[in-house]
């Protein structure tokens, strides 16, 4: 009996183990997001966005936050965001009193915005997010890219332009293909019916009237 009930044991393990399995994700699924790369106008103002999926509420109290900079590859990693009971800029940054913070922690938000951007404020912002008792530490990075006066968007325009018009092209291409198509489906199919139909009708000719059959 005793080495039955030996076999019989690991069997209910599974089930837990599955669960666990299933649990564990979630809970290092401190899920952080943030578009990889910003373009900004300089002069502009522009707003990097940071938000994150957290199992739990936000707690002001143990909630965490940091913003860094880091200018190139082998640039310091410089904080100058961070959260203490409320989000405040590290004080003295390198970009004065141009940060504001534009997020709302409560709502899973921890964006920024930036205002007149310089050409010098190029580089990677890296936002780190903790909020017990969620033990995982998010992080995301975003590319800004600072660009000069109008060419680019009216690039942008042309190239919407082309991409509209060839689009638009292709659009009626595949859309007069489809109705050829389909004209062509709906041809055979009525001819096929109409064969079928003739066929019926002769059947029923020798069978009876069809319509008066139902009643
Ligand atoms: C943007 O940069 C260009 C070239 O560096 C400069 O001439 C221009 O004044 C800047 N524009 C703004 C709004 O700062
Ligand atoms: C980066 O650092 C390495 C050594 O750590 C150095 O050889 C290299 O020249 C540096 N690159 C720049 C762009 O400063
Ligand atoms: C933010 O920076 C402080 C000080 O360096 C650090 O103690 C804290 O753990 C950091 N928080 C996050 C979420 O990175």
């Amino acid at each position: 009996m005793r080495p039955d009930d030996g076999r019989g044991l690991p069997q209910p393990a599974p089930a837990p183990l599955l669960l666990l399995l299933l649990l564990v994700p979630t809970d290092l699924g401190m899920e952080i997001m943030a578009p990889p790369t910003i373009l900004a106008l300089n002069g502009s103002s522009v707003r990097l966005t940071c938000t994150f999926n957290s199992c739990y509420q936000v707690e002001k109290k143990q909630f965490s936050l940091n913003w860094t900079y880091q200018g190139c590859d082998n640039c310091s990693e410089d904080a100058f965001l961070h959260f203490k009971l409320k989000a405040l800029p590290i004080e003295p940054n390198r970009f004065g009193g141009r940060v504001e913070f534009t997020g709302n922690p409560t709502k899973n938000d921890v964006s920024f915005t930036l205002h007149n951007v310089q050409l010098d404020d190029e580089g990677l912002y890296r936002c780190y997010v903790m909020n017990p008792p969620d033990r995982h530490k998010g992080i995301a990075k975003i590319d800004l890219k600072v660009i000069t006066e109008e060419p680019p968007e009216r690039d942008s325009t042309v190239a919407v332009i082309v991409g509209a018009s060839v689009g638009g092209f292709l659009a009626v291409v595949i859309l007069a293909l489809v109705v050829v198509k389909c004209v062509r489906r709906k041809k055979q199919q009525k001819l096929h019916t109409d064969d079928q139909k003739t066929e019926e009708e002769g059947k029923t000719d020798g069978e009876g009237n069809p319509e008066e059959g139902p009643k």
